[in-house]
Formats: C-alpha cells, structure tokens, sequence
C-alpha cells in the first residue's frame, strides 16, 4: 500500500464523536476547576463579615448591669446591653444589642429583655400605668411580666438574675424565639 493510500484512508475516516466530546468535555472541566479556586476564595472573603460567627457574642453570658443602690423599688429601670464586635477588617466597640429592665422589689431583682415575645418589637414601660406596653399590636403586662392584654403569645421574657458581692447585679443575657408559646433560646 503507498504513502498516498494511507493518507486518503485517514482522511476517509471522520472523527469518531465520542471522542471529539470526550475532548471537548474534559477541556471544560479543567478550565472550569482552574477558575473556580479564586473565584470561590473572593466569594468567601467577601462574605466573610456576614456570615462570621463571633463565638465569644453568642455564649449567653452574665453581664454586670448595675448596683443595688442604683435601683429604684417598684419601678423598672433599662439597660442598654452592648457588645464589643470583630470582624477582619474593623473591631467596633459597644454595639448596642439589646436592653434588660430591671426591677428591684424587696432586694430581689427580676430582669425582663425588652423585647416583645410577639414579633420583636421594643417594649416600653408606662410610668402612668405602672405597666409594659407594646406599640406594636398593643400588648400589655403587667410588672410580674404576666400578659394582662393582647395577642402575645407568653409574659415578657425574664432572664436569670445573680447578685453578687453582695451588691452587683449581673443579668444572663439571652434572646429567645418570637411567637412562640415555649421560651425557646436562640
Ligand atoms: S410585637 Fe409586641 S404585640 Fe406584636
């Protein structure tokens, strides 16, 4: 057989397709791979801040909110709660993330988060009712947190409360569930 012979026979044969998809396939995929390493690094430095749990934020922790002496009896007083926060770029210092009331009756204190059980709204204390009221669909307890009007589906939120030195009053500050009958930590 000539040179000329072997060379119409190639010429004759068409690629087979599976193999030109195979090829075609497998460049795909290498660009794709090669590509997707920086990408998917930008994407989780960019969403870093975001999605970045401070650990040390989310513990519930005791807080120190106030001394005795600073306490009136039988009315509440509020309590910013701020937090210290990171992330790669800034720290920023006293965030404010909640508020505490604090009651003192009889020298125990009962600590409530401000926050309705409701949908979240802020819950304010009304001096001339003596009582906490909620602006938001008007839910209102009574000093011992109990709902006395409104759709909140439990009391106010009382929060655990340790004296210590026998002065400092330190608040466990925790968030819980809206809407919810139970009191459910999150
Ligand atoms: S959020 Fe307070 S009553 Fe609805």
């Amino acid at each position: 057989m000539s040179t000329e012979d072997n060379f119409s026979d190639q010429e004759s044969q068409p690629e087979q397709p599976d193999r030109r998809g195979f090829i075609r396939g497998a460049s795909c995929f290498i660009g794709a791979a090669v590509g997707a390493v920086p990408m998917t690094a930008g994407i989780r430095v960019l969403i870093d801040p975001i999605v970045r749990k401070n650990s040390e934020s989310e513990k519930a922790e005791f807080i120190r909110l106030a001394e005795l002496t600073e306490l009136q009896d039988g009315e509440p007083m509020k309590f910013a709660i701020v937090e210290n926060k990171s992330d790669k770029w800034s720290r920023y210092t006293d965030v404010p993330v909640g508020a505490v009331y604090l009651l003192k009756r009889d020298e125990k204190v009962i600590a409530y988060n401000t926050v309705c059980p409701h949908l979240g709204c802020f819950v304010d204390y009304r001096k001339s009712e003596n009582d906490f009221f909620c602006p938001c669909h008007d839910s209102q307890f009574n000093l011992d947190g109990k709902l006395t009007k409104g759709v909140s589906p439990r009391p106010m939120d009382e929060l655990v409360v340790e004296i210590r030195n026998g002065v400092e009053v330190w608040v466990k500050f925790e968030r819980f569930k809206s809407n919810t009958k139970e009191k459910i930590v999150i």
